[in-house]
């Protein structure tokens, strides 16, 4: 029986089968339960030999059992772990998946350093009201401003346009937000325009900070701050020149030093400017329009010109390329999409795809 037992526990191939054996032999109907339950029955000088020598027996079927499940159940482990093995030293399959634009990354980049700033994202629609877009940025009717930015109208609506900048976000936050206000709010804007530095649908990130103390000062901090982190480099060749929008009192433009000598585009101090940027402190007549007392609250308000901004890092000489839809272009410019910038492991200036 010892024999005829351990033979088919040998056989076993699964859990279950092992636990047949179990339940055969142990069970409360099995033959050695069985058997045990009949000891009552015979002699006690027979019954002490048989009690033992069925003990005995007992326990090395038990011990053979446990021993086998254990075997099995490491058997069935070992199997997974080798079919569910990933080398994760393969590289990532990149065919097929596409490119990130330079103007998304060059997007996610900025949105990343100025929340690290404390700014939060705000956002408004492409299609703008008048009101908006001009008026209640402090540009009236008559206002030159409505010329100097070749305004794209919705056919047959009145006053209904494509917004010629993200501005009209910084009077749809102070509308809806509790003041201190810190914000950004990148998107596409449209103006009738095309050369090398000028397409009809370009993007920006508009700036707005509205607090009790805000000055020129912290304005000119946060840009310089900015181009550094954005560029990677500890001096960047920058100059602020007074300008002029209806909005910002006093206002002014950053350019930002380049050269174009050899066909090549890129940073360089003494040889041209790049303008990227408009600025300035919030108009007292811009917070009166929304409602905020120019006395006791003051702000500062900037809009980079994003597609401006990727062409000086990536040495992108010609703006309107970014739009042609060029698959060797954005081959060469592209980014991979797992290229995620971030102010922690690191902005995309070497994840460039050449
Ligand atoms: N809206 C301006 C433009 O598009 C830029 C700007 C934004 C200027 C905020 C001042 C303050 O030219």
């Amino acid at each position: 029986m010892e024999n005829e037992i351990a033979d088919k526990i040998l056989k076993a191939q699964t859990v279950a089968d092992v636990e047949q054996i179990r339940v055969d032999a142990l069970g409360k109907k099995g033959f050695i339960t069985e058997k045990l339950k009949a000891l009552g029955k015979l002699s006690p000088e027979e019954r002490k030999t048989e009690g033992q020598r069925l003990n005995v027996l007992k326990n090395q079927i038990e011990d053979a059992i446990t021993k086998k499940k254990e075997e099995l159940e490491l058997q069935v482990i070992n199997k997974r772990l080798k079919n569910e093995k990933i080398d994760i030293t393969l590289p990532i399959r990149q065919k097929n998946v596409g490119r990130i634009h330079p103007v998304s990354q060059v997007t996610e980049e900025m949105v990343s350093i100025l929340g690290s700033f404390g700014f939060n994202i705000a956002e408004g629609p492409d299609i703008e009201d008048d009101f908006h877009n001009f008026k209640a940025l402090n540009i009236p009717d008559s206002h030159p401003a409505r010329q100097m930015q070749a305004t794209f109208f919705v056919d047959g609506e009145e006053g209904v346009i494509l917004r010629t900048h993200t501005s009209p976000v910084q009077i749809r936050t102070m509308e809806s937000r509790d003041l201190p206000i810190r914000i950004i709010a990148p998107g596409r804007v449209y103006r009738c325009d095309w050369d090398m530095t000028h397409t009809p649908l370009f993007h920006q990130v508009e700036g707005l900070v509205i607090d009790k103390k805000t000055n020129m000062g912290d304005l000119k901090g946060v840009l310089v701050e900015f181009v550094k982190k954005f560029f990677g480099m500890e001096h960047v060749p920058v100059r602020f020149r007074p300008s002029f929008f209806p909005f910002t009192e006093p206002s002014a433009e950053m350019d930002i030093g380049c050269s174009r000598a050899g066909g090549e585009f890129k940073i360089e101090e003494g040889k041209g400017w790049m303008e990227v940027l408009g600025c300035g402190m919030v108009n007292p007549n811009v917070l009166k329009n929304c409602g905020i007392d120019p006395n006791v609250y003051q702000g500062f308000a900037f809009g980079f010109g994003i597609d401006r901004f990727a062409m000086l890092k990536y040495g992108i000489p010609d703006l309107r390329d970014f739009f042609e839809g060029d698959i060797r272009w954005i081959k060469h410019y592209g980014f991979l999409p797992l290229d995620v910038p971030n102010v922690v492991t690191g902005l995309s200036m070497n994840g460039g795809v050449k």
